[in-house]
This record gives C-alpha cells, structure tokens and sequence, in this order.
C-alpha cells in the first residue's frame, strides 16, 4: 500500500471507531437546556420541593419511578404513559399500581416547562431529575444528570411484569436481573439502598409473615420481634390493599445507609433486600456500606447517573410529549 493509502485506511478506521464509540454512548449532557430552556432543572426542583412539603413520600415515589422507567423500554418517560381503551400501560402492571406515586409532580412540573419552554423539556429528564432532586431533599448526595433524553410511544404493561426484580427474589435471581441490563452485582447491591426511603404495601411481602413454605409460615430469616411487629401493622387475610408499612422504620424520610444496618439486623423487608446477606461478596458490601455510609452515599449517586443512561432516545429518536401521560399525534 502506498503511504497516501496508508492515511486514508487510518483515517477511515478512526472515523468508524469514533462513530461507533459514540454509538455506545448515551449521548446525553449535563446542563442539555443551558440555553434552550435555562429554567428547566430549577422548575422540576422547585416542584419536588412543593411536594415534598405536602408529602415526604413523594421523594421515594420519584425515586422508585426513575428506577421503574429506565429497567422497562429504556429511560424514555414510558412510565408515565396512561392506559387507553385499547392499550394497558406500564403503570398499570401489578409492579406499578396501586403502588407508585408522584406523577402528579411530573405533571406539574410538565405544565410550567411547557408554558415556559414549549415542547423543549422531555418527560424522560422531568424523571430523572426528579429522583435527583428526591435523593438530594432526603440528605443524599446530590449529583449533575445528564439530560437530552427524549420520549418513547410506547409503553406495556406485560414489560412491566417482565423487566422488574420481584421482592420475592434472591440474590443469584437478582444478580441475573441487574446482568441483564448492565449492572454489576455491586451495581445490585449499591442500587438496593434505594430502600432506605419510603414505604410497601403490605402485600408486597406478607408472604413472609402468613404463608412462607412448606415447613413454616413464617420466614425464619426475618427479625422475629420484627415480625410480630409486622404482623401487628399487616393483619393476616386482611382485604385493605392500602395498608403500607415504612421500609426503614428508624429514618424513612432519609437518604442514609439505614437500609444496610436493617439488612444486618435480619430487619429487611423484603426476601430481595435480606437475601444479600447470604452471598458472601454481597454480605461484605452490605458491611461496609453500614459502616462507611459515606462510601455508599457516593456510589450510590455514581450508580443513579449510571442508571439513567439506561436505553434512552437521543438525537432524532422519540419526541418531547406535551402531556407526559399521553403520546403525541
Ligand atoms: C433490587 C431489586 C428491587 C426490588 C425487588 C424492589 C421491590 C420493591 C417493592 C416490592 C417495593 C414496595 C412497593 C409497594 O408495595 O408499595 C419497593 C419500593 C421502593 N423501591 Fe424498590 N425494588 C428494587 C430495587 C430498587 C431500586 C434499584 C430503587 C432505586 C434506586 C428502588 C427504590 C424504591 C423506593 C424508593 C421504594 C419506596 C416507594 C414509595 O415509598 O413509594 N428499588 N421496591
Ligand atoms: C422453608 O424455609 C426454610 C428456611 O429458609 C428452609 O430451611 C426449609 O427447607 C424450607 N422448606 C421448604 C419446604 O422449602
């Protein structure tokens, strides 16, 4: 080959390799609406603080809706999408309802960034910034999002169902789950702490309580003065689907490294959230971060940005609805 061909092979095998670098990258920025809409984090902040004043809750419902939206179809606001007469959405899954809540946060916060910035500011970022904001109003550490999401069309119940961890897992099943989209069973381990805040429904774990297995009804891994608590809070056969217990009792409203200290209390709620002290790699990190919640509160932010880079819609791809609830015309 000549030396002129030389260059020219290079340089095509440079433009292919940065193409395809870019390809696997997200492509999203921290400060994406710096001049297109200036005000954008600022309103979805000041939204989750209104909220937040009325309803510490609503912090871990953002959380767990930024979690829901990126394991199911990407971070594309599929979450968010209504059911219609001929299509049931996402947030109707059993995962996600009667369950998840703040999605009148998004709304609010969709209707001042429309007013403001038409049709600029992506469901998908109302999102993830929220849980941010969420994670950050709980004493946690803040961190940039990278934005530039944009919205997807379509959203499937059945994809719910399939897509999220059930609390009912143990930790090889949850290893697998995480594998699935990316993350490392570390990644498992420091995600989970999102259970720090907020609350469940007791059906989302009265199998320990009432009909565990063949040889007790009761799980014998779980705290037994917590469980007579529990069941106390959860009466047996009870028919009230509203009845919610606080996940980390001592501090539910705080982005701490409580949930960690439950875990080795044999106080976790769910079979998925104790199981990680059967696994030895597991069990360590569940030690240190109990004991080093500094350590935890920075991976766990590190992992938030992570998560959010999950199968989003960048560039051309999606849109930016003007209703989260709804898909264009
Ligand atoms: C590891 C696998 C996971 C399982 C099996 C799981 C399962 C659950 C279940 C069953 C609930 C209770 C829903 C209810 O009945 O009200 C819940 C709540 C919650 N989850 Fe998870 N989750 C997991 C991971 C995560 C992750 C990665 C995050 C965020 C980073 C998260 C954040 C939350 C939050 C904040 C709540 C409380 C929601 C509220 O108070 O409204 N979870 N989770
Ligand atoms: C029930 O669970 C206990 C504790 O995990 C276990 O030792 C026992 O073998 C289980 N019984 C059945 C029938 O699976």
């Amino acid at each position: 080959m000549s030396p002129k061909k030389v260059v020219v092979a290079i340089n095509l095998v440079l433009v292919l390799f940065c193409y395809s670098v870019h390809q696997l990258e997200a492509q999203l920025q921290v400060g994406f609406y710096k001049n297109s809409c200036s005000s954008a984090e600022f309103i979805v902040k000041e939204e989750v603080r209104k909220g937040f004043m009325k309803d510490k809750g609503v912090a871990a419902g953002l959380l767990r809706m930024h979690f829901h939206d990126c394991f199911v179809r990407g971070c594309d606001g599929s979450v968010l999408i209504d059911s219609t007469n001929t299509n049931k959405a996402e947030k109707d899954s059993p995962a996600n309802n009667p369950s998840l809540r703040g999605f009148e946060i998004i709304d609010n916060a969709k209707a001042r960034l429309e007013d403001d910035c038409k049709g600029v500011v992506s469901c998908a970022d109302i999102v993830a910034f929220a849980a941010r904001d969420s994670v950050e109003i709980t004493g946690g550490l803040g961190y940039d999002v990278p934005a530039g999401r944009r919205d997807g069309s379509i959203s499937l119940a059945s994809e719910a169902s399939t897509n999220l961890p059930a609390p009912t897992f143990n930790v090889n099943q949850l290893t697998q789950f995480f594998a699935n989209k990316g993350f490392t069973q570390e990644e498992m381990v420091t995600l989970s702490g999102g259970h720090t805040i907020g609350r469940s429904h007791c059906t989302s774990f009265s199998n320990r309580l009432y009909s565990f297995n063949g040889t007790s009804s009761q799980d014998p891994s779980l705290d037994p003065p917590y469980t007579t608590q529990l069941k106390q809070q959860c009466p047996k056969g009870s028919t009230d689907t509203s009845l919610v217990v606080p996940m980390n009792p001592a501090s539910p409203s705080i982005t701490d490294a409580g949930y960690y200290i439950d875990i080795l209390a044999n106080r976790g709620l769910f079979t998925s959230d104790q199981t990680l002290i059967t696994n030895t790699a597991t069990a360590n990190q569940v030690n240190q971060f109990a004991r080093n919640p500094t350590l935890w509160r920075s991976k766990f932010a590190a992992t938030m940005v992570k998560m959010g880079q999950l199968g989003v819609l960048t560039g051309q791809a999606g849109e930016i609805r003007t209703n989260c609830r709804v898909i264009n015309n």
